[in-house]
């Protein structure tokens, strides 16, 4: 890090009384993200520029001597992935692309085998792994918990970042910059991104991918967002609120098979029912109509992207997985590469990959 952690010069208080897109301002040193904690902490040169940076990895990484340049980029620092969540696909892929980037990696997926079951906080054992490691990786249910131990490690002797790799029911900013690499794919031959219509269906109040993933929409000028679900399920009037803020269209709507032959993406959820406040109470909602069936292939365009944060249940049978509009493992890949586009970026590599890039594939 070059200069002071701006996170080490705001109180505590100060800060968590904050909107979104003040803290990120927080969150990012010299232009590059530290702790990346926030969507609202990207912006659409970032997100071009990380996507860029996916494709030089992914494409180098097909040879041997690429995967040997990448390996020893980051082989000096060693990472932690902490998950008191399940996982496999972030899991994975974080450390994947530790991997590809040379990283040691280390983990804590049970915290019963920590001494948080001797009583330690989960803050002072977050603290002990920052005394270990040069980046951590979290995913946690608690919300805001991510925010809480940058700021503290930000004011230590030995600030490391911090990774958000979902927490609560607020933010999983990883999962919207893979979802917009695969957007930004899925559109290379059709315009691109803006003037998109992306449409959200699912459990859409307590996904944290469509929370994240909808702010970062609004860097594509003309895109409308429809936000398709039962009404107990419906996306939050926080998100809304910032959509109205940033002029951009959307439609709430409950009709599933309405907004069908206009949507360029369709990005399926499934129902969260681990947040569920009493037994049963996910249950006890219809959502039988807001499945992507077969038979819907014939009704949507001929470039429309199917996508799925993962894991599915039933909302999109797996017949439709063999169809190329079906990008959802596609996803899954791409997810790796932007992970280790993003770590390159945190530790400013990114400089030297454009160079092995221009010089050995252009
Ligand atoms: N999309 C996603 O976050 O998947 P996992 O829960 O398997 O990491």
């Amino acid at each position: 890090m070059v200069g002071k952690d701006p996170l080490s010069d705001v109180l505590w208080a100060d800060f968590q009384k904050m909107d979104l897109r003040e803290k990120a301002r927080y969150l990012n040193h010299d232009g590059r993200p530290f702790h990346v904690l926030l969507a609202q902490q990207f912006d659409r040169h970032m997100l071009d520029e990380l996507g860029t940076l996916a494709t030089r990895i992914r494409r180098t990484a097909k040879s041997k001597s690429g995967m040997r340049f990448l390996a020893e980029l980051l082989d000096h620092k060693r990472a932690m992935l902490t998950f008191s969540q399940p996982s496999t696909r972030t899991f994975l892929s974080f450390y994947a692309a530790c991997q590809i980037l040379g990283l040691k990696i280390a983990e804590v997926r049970d915290t019963s085998t920590s001494s948080e079951m001797k009583g330690e906080s989960p803050e002072d054992s977050v603290r002990t792994f920052s005394s270990y490691f040069d980046l951590l990786i979290m995913r946690t249910p608690k919300s805001g918990f991510t925010e809480k131990t940058a700021y503290a490690l930000s004011n230590t002797e030995r600030p490391v970042p911090i990774i958000n790799a979902g927490s609560g029911k607020d933010q999983h900013p990883t999962q919207a910059l893979l979802d917009i690499y695969t957007l930004q794919r899925s559109f290379e031959r059709v315009g691109g991104i803006e003037g998109k219509n992306i449409v959200f269906v699912g459990d859409l109040g307590r996904g944290r991918t469509v929370r994240s993933l909808a702010y970062l929409l609004t860097h594509y000028p003309g895109v409308k967002q429809y936000f398709v679900a039962p009404r107990k399920l419906q996306i939050g009037q926080d998100i809304l609120d910032q959509l109205d803020q940033s002029g951009m269209q959307y439609e709430v709507c409950e009709d599933f098979a309405q907004v069908l032959p206009e949507a360029d993406a369709i990005y399926m959820t499934r129902i969260q029912d681990e947040w569920d406040t009493e037994p049963g109470e996910s249950q006890r909602i219809d959502t039988s109509q807001y499945h992507f069936k077969a038979e819907h292939l014939r009704q949507i365009r001929i470039h429309t992207a199917i996508m799925h944060p993962l894991p599915r249940r039933e909302e999109i049978e797996s017949a439709v997985d063999h169809d190329p509009r079906a990008v959802y493992w596609r996803q899954v890949r791409n997810g790796m590469w932007i992970r280790a586009a993003l770590i390159a970026t945190i530790f400013g590599r990114e400089g030297e990959i454009r160079h092995y890039y221009d010089m050995n594939l252009e």
